[in-house]
């Protein structure tokens, strides 16, 4: 028979469908850039949250002990119990509410952690309420779940500050978990402690979950982050999600958690016994060993990210037509270009065509940022300092006159 004959009939999943080329608008000019990036030319890439800091080296030297003693078997489902009784001892501490080390789940990074929860708490139709801007990595959860994103604008003028009055405006029969992401990915925003424990009040009162994502606790500058786990009065329906890929600059071990009930960790683990079937021991050891000897390189990466804020913010303000408002935590700046671009994708267009500078169009983050656009600091002064360069001439120049 000839092989050319046999069509194969077979289809893909309704899932695939759903997450065929989602964002691929959003990460366009991304995209393009890391293709002439790739080919040698000098693009400077604005564009990704991944931090150029490197692991700590005697994080590394944890990994390889643990690879040489032969930690590369399978772990128990919930994670290892040295590392989740030392995020335990960690959640107890910043809280002032004992956590259980069984109350502790370990993930390959947050965004597993997140969809895992979410897998748990969400049927197919029932909605998700999510302020916006929202970190984009939540869309294809979203999507893949089959859930309804109900999102709530927060005002820019106001440096997207929280509102709490907006999200209980945003509540329907039809919703199951409010997702918050505190600090925030793209604009720093945090929500202040009273906010935190009202909303977990407010949704415990409606059976309705609360997830907070934190991934950011460790970068804040003037203001300490405060956990829901701490402002909550009640902890029944909260979940809280972590990790280290960016607090220290470990994006490629994969490593995150979810700290919630005892019995929401039940339903984790029988999810994740299907799933991921545990995480990398060697990973686990390094990340313990990580969070119990982190105090100077947080303390070192805190001051690095502010240095590298201030200096965004200082460039922002002295190109005319450009506006940000300074973030009090996060790794991003969202600068306003309405006053001289027709919205945020052309802008982030235009200015890697003209002078090679990849920034992210703000409407990918919500329809009420499309007049901005996201500059990442996962990048040293040595770069943000030709990157601004370019872009204050490229602005000196006429946005329009680039077209
Ligand atoms: C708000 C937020 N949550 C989660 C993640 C994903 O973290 P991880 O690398 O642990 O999956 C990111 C990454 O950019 C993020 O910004």
């Amino acid at each position: 028979m000839n092989a050319k004959s046999a069509v194969f009939a077979g289809r893909f999943s309704a899932l695939t469908a759903r997450l065929g080329g989602e964002g691929g608008d959003v990460w366009a000019v991304h995209d393009r850039a890391c293709q002439r990036f790739d080919a040698g030319e000098e693009v400077y890439l604005l564009s990704v949250g991944d931090p150029d800091l490197a692991t700590p080296p005697r994080v590394v030297q944890a990994g390889i002990d643990a690879l040489h003693k032969g930690r590369t078997h399978y772990a128990p489902g919930r994670g290892e119990r040295s590392l989740r009784e030392t995020i335990a001892g960690i959640e107890s501490r910043a809280s002032g509410k004992l956590c259980d080390p069984d109350e502790v789940v370990i993930f390959p990074g947050a965004t597993n952690a997140i969809y895992s929860a979410l897998s748990c708490l969400v049927d197919p139709g029932d909605e998700v309420v999510v302020a916006e801007p929202m970190y984009i990595g939540y869309e294809g959860i979203f999507r893949a779940l089959n859930i309804t994103k109900a999102g709530f604008a927060l005002d820019a003028a106001a440096g997207f500050a929280f509102r709490l009055d907006a999200v209980k405006a945003a509540i329907t029969p039809a919703t199951r978990v409010v997702l918050v992401n505190t600090p925030g990915n793209p604009a720093g925003n945090m929500i202040g402690e009273d906010d935190l424990r009202d909303l977990a009040a407010y949704c415990l009162e409606r059976g309705i979950w609360l997830l907070c994502d934190e991934v950011y606790s460790m970068i804040t500058f003037e203001t300490p982050h405060v956990s829901l786990r701490r402002a909550a009065r009640r902890l029944d329906n909260v979940v809280v999600i972590d990790g280290l890929s960016k607090s220290h600059a470990m994006t490629g071990w994969r490593l995150g958690w979810t700290v919630s009930s005892r019995e929401m960790a039940d339903r984790l683990l029988d999810f994740t016994s299907s799933t991921i079937f545990g995480c990398c021991q060697f990973v686990q050891d390094a990340a313990a060993f990580a969070l119990t000897n982190d105090e100077e390189y947080i303390q070192g990466v805190r001051e690095e990210y502010r240095v590298r804020r201030d200096y965004v913010c200082e460039r922002v303000r002295a190109i005319p037509g450009l506006s940000c408002e300074v973030p009090p935590a996060g790794m991003f700046v969202m600068i306003d270009v309405s006053a001289i671009a027709a919205d945020g994708s052309a802008f982030a267009e235009q200015l890697l065509e003209a002078v090679g500078v990849s920034v992210l169009p703000g409407i990918g983050f919500g329809d009420n940022c499309r007049r901005h656009v996201r500059v990442s600091l996962a990048q040293p002064i040595n770069i943000l300092r030709p990157a601004f360069d370019r872009i204050a001439r490229f602005v000196a120049e006429g946005v329009s006159q680039h077209a």
